[in-house]
């Protein structure tokens, strides 16, 4: 276990196999459709790469960058583009993937905006999820794990962008943040 983690709350082991699930779910889902795979960069890097391996259907994918979280434990509330799609989402049948659910205020921001462009539908699936941070109400389709009220970091998670490539999820030790 890497030094700066206090403790595992999900292995890697676990999250390959609910992963796995995920992926047969999503292909029935869409069985007969080729949806438009959306990830949530940065976050969603590494989910993202193990889903589209568990779905069977064909997928096309883009990558879009938006950030609210900057270098701090919190949300500023604020969603910034940093990359917007390569794609047209009109007509297109859209999956986001998301690594986690917080306030919601990412999403909940992306969703207005893939509406307002036209798409056909618009699922969410999301890796965590931590409804007691919610601020706007907003649920995904599909949700992996649902989280404690802790500050985690692993599988894409990061705390100032460090512990992305960490394989499981754990807890990272106070002092690391609180200095
Ligand atoms: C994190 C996480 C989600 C979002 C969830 O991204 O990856 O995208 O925050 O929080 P919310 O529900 O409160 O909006 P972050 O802004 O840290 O950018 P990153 O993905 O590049 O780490
Ligand atoms: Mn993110
Ligand atoms: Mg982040």
């Amino acid at each position: 276990m890497q030094n700066d983690i206090q403790e595992v709350l999900i292995t890697e082991e676990e999250l390959q196999q609910k992963i796995k699930e995920l992926g047969r779910t999503l292909s029935e889902e869409y069985a007969g459709r080729t949806p438009l795979v959306i990830c949530v960069l940065k976050g969603a890097f590494i989910f993202m790469a193990d889903l589209v391996k568990a779905i069977t259907v064909p997928v096309e994918m883009d990558f879009m960058a938006v950030s609210s979280y900057g270098a701090s434990t919190k949300s500023s509330g604020v969603v910034k583009i940093i990359k917007d799609l390569d794609v047209s989402v009109e007509g297109r049948d859209i999956l986001i993937v998301e690594d986690i659910i917080d306030s919601g205020l990412t999403l909940s921001y992306l969703i207005e905006l893939l509406r307002n462009r036209n798409a056909a539908s618009i699922n969410v699936v999301t890796l965590f999820d931590k409804p007691s941070g919610r601020t706007v109400n907003l649920e995904a389709r599909y949700t992996g794990f649902v989280l404690p009220d802790e500050f985690v970091v692993g599988y894409g998670l990061d705390y100032a962008e460090r512990y992305r490539n960490l394989p499981y999820v754990g807890v990272l030790k106070p002092e690391i943040y609180s200095n």
